[in-house]
């Protein structure tokens, strides 16, 4: 059992905390935000995340978590303190290390004996070595440091944290990399032992290469539109390599979430730091804001115009099981939409409030999928719910003023769409026609 701090209360540092606890170490959780604190103390949870409530209120129970805002005392009481703080994206696609500086001096100020100190949080490389030195400047108290990525998807995070594929470690001594393995031992027999920079690297290398597949594939996408070949297809084809692999090579409207598109900009930011021109990464990029116009441009090319028209979205999370919609394709078209003339519903099962504090009233909202497509002239599929997956296609036909259906998920199978007399355009697939309606130009 050890004394674990965990200071950050956000996706990655209540996770992880949480699931620390729950293999029976004594875990601290701290934020700087009391409201944040006080309402996690009543078990609720700043985030939605399938089973974390149980397994939070669970640990409170037993007495192996606890939550904070006096980060001084959290830190004098633990042997290990995680740095779980946010990096967000800065205007120039740089991380945004200010609350890293931060924390790392509070750490400084109230180092009382050895500890290890582990980066959690996404950082560019270097970033290690820079707390150690913020750190240094405040105590001559001896310390580790350790950089000990996460890899947690959401909505399923906590299966992932509990069952992690592979643990990656990078430690300035050995003492502090088996205190840190022994840690993750109840999580995963995989533990990748490496130096600091190395695991900082080894972050944005996975979530860039994984942000890769997807590009690719949209672009193979993209090129099977033209020679009237079906991508689900390729991707099964070129999968079922073991080289190659199944999972993100799904086509669609491109990624988005809090980590690929901040880490894929921080990563060619790194690049250019060291004087490296990656070429790959930005072609990355490109693709991925370029299939969300492609979306739009569908929509256009099925009803001639947008102007006047209603446009139900359906989904604005950035992928189901989670209210996150940071870098949602959601946030980019809708407004591409409105500008163009167009009357947009949009349909979350849980992302509403979140849509509407960033995009205000510039649509209307619903949590009523039927309610969101009754008279509206063309649907627009953004994000893979169930809910939409499983939705009454021929009541949608019905209560739709004229069945068009852009799907940037690729939902449902062509031939039903063509059964049912629907106008369909997906992701790298060919285009489902209906001679009766004036779809002229598609
Ligand atoms: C990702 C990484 O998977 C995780 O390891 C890392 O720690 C954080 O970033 P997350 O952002 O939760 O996790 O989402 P993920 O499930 O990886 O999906 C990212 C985006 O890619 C979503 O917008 C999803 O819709 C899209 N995607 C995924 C595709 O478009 N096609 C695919 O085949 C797979």
């Amino acid at each position: 059992m050890k004394k674990i701090a965990m200071i950050g209360t956000g996706y990655v540092g209540l996770v992880s905390g949480t699931c620390f606890a729950d293999a029976g170490n004594e875990v601290t959780c701290c934020d700087i935000d009391q409201d944040k604190i006080a309402k996690l103390l009543q078990g609720s949870m700043p985030i939605y995340e399938p089973g974390l409530t149980e397994l939070v209120t669970k640990n409170l129970k037993k007495g192996t978590l606890q939550f904070t805002s006096e980060i001084p005392q959290a830190i004098s009481h633990a042997e290990i303190i995680y740095i779980a703080v946010g990096t967000p994206m800065t205007v120039t696609g740089e991380a945004d290390l200010t609350y890293i500086k931060q924390v790392a001096k509070t750490i400084g100020e109230h180092l009382n004996e050895y500890k290890v100190i582990v980066t959690k949080s996404t950082v560019p490389v270097g970033t290690g070595k820079l707390i150690a030195s913020i750190i240094k400047e405040q105590t001559d108290t001896p310390f580790d440091l350790v950089s000990n990525p996460e890899f947690l998807r959401e909505g399923v995070a906590i299966k992932d944290c509990l069952n992690m594929e592979r643990a990656v470690i990078g430690a300035t001594s050995e003492n502090a990399w088996q205190l840190i393995a022994d840690l993750h031992r109840p999580f995963t027999s995989k533990i990748v032992k490496t130096s600091v920079e190395t695991a900082e690297l080894i972050k944005y290398a996975a979530n860039a290469f994984l942000a890769t597949k997807i590009s690719f594939i949209n672009d193979i996408a993209n090129i099977c539109e033209r020679v009237d070949a079906d991508v689900t297809k390729v991707s099964e084809g070129i999968g079922l390599d073991s080289r190659i692999g199944q999972s993100f090579l799904q086509a669609g409207v491109g990624f988005g979430g809090s980590c690929f598109p901040k880490d894929t900009a921080a990563l060619r930011h790194i690049s250019q730091n060291v004087g490296y021109n990656f070429k790959l990464i930005e072609a990355v990029m490109e693709t991925n804001e370029q299939q969300r116009v492609h979306m739009v441009n569908k929509l256009v090319s099925a009803l001639g115009t947008l102007e006047g028209k209603t446009i139900s979205v359906l989904g604005l999370a950035f992928k189901p099981n989670t209210d996150d919609v940071r870098s949602s394709p959601a946030l980019d078209i809708i407004p591409q939409l409105v500008t163009m003339g167009a009357e947009v519903r949009a349909y979350d099962p849980i992302a509403v409030s979140e849509v509407k504090k960033r995009l205000g009233y510039q649509c209307t909202y619903s949590e009523n999928l039927y309610k969101t497509i009754e008279n509206a002239d063309a649907c627009l599929v953004l994000t893979d719910w169930q809910q939409v997956r499983q939705i009454d296609l021929t009541k949608v036909k019905q209560i739709m003023k004229q069945p068009i259906l852009v799907d940037g998920r690729n939902l449902f199978e062509l031939e039903t769409m063509e059964q049912l007399g629907f106008t369909y355009l997906s992701v790298g697939r060919p285009i489902v026609k209906q001679a009766s309606l004036a779809t002229k130009g598609l």
